[in-house]
């Protein structure tokens, strides 16, 4: 049934709007600190991400990809390596926290069920090999996102 015919019968849009309330609850109970990753956001990267990850001409909207890097390989990679992230004065902790929740409240849909969140190990393993050709290595990464 079509979103729109859901919606016509009340009670099922509004059943399907709690059920994905309560499907980002679960993921955002996977993020430590969810009011210092917000403010984090704020402070590091709205300046050019935009409220909710909108982004405008060269920064890319982070609602209709991010959680799909996560779907090919070296994207997890990517997501930490690419220079707004990795040089953004945060802790490990709070970058992979940060990341994790802008996982969960960008593309919440995109992630699969049981994905494992950033820790500050792994988010500080990454960080500290950045990379070299950054548009190259994400243009293969999106179009590597076309062919599945
Ligand atoms: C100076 C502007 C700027 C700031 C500040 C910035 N970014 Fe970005 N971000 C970009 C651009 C531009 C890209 C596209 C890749 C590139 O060219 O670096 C990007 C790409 C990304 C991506 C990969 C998504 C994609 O589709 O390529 C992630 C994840 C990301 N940024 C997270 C962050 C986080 C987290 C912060 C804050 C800690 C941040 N960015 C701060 C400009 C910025």
């Amino acid at each position: 049934m079509s979103v729109a015919r859901r919606c016509l019968l009340g009670i099922f849009c509004w059943l399907t709007a709690a059920g994905a309330a309560a499907q980002e609850e679960n993921l955002l109970s996977q993020v430590v600190d969810v009011e210092r990753a917000a403010i984090n956001y704020m402070l590091h990267c709205q300046g050019c991400h935009l409220p909710h990850g909108a982004g405008a001409g060269t920064v890319p909207d982070l609602r209709s990809t991010m959680g799909k890097f996560l779907q090919v390989p070296g994207g997890r990679e990517f997501l930490v390596q690419v220079p707004g992230s990795a040089n953004a004065a945060l802790a490990d902790g709070a970058l992979a926290d940060l990341l994790n929740w802008l996982l969960v409240t960008t593309s919440g849909d995109q992630l699969a069920a049981g994905w494992n969140p950033y820790t500050a190990g792994e988010v500080g393993r990454l960080r500290s090999s950045p990379l070299l050709k950054v548009t190259e290595i994400r243009a293969s990464l999106i179009a590597r996102m076309a062919l599945r």
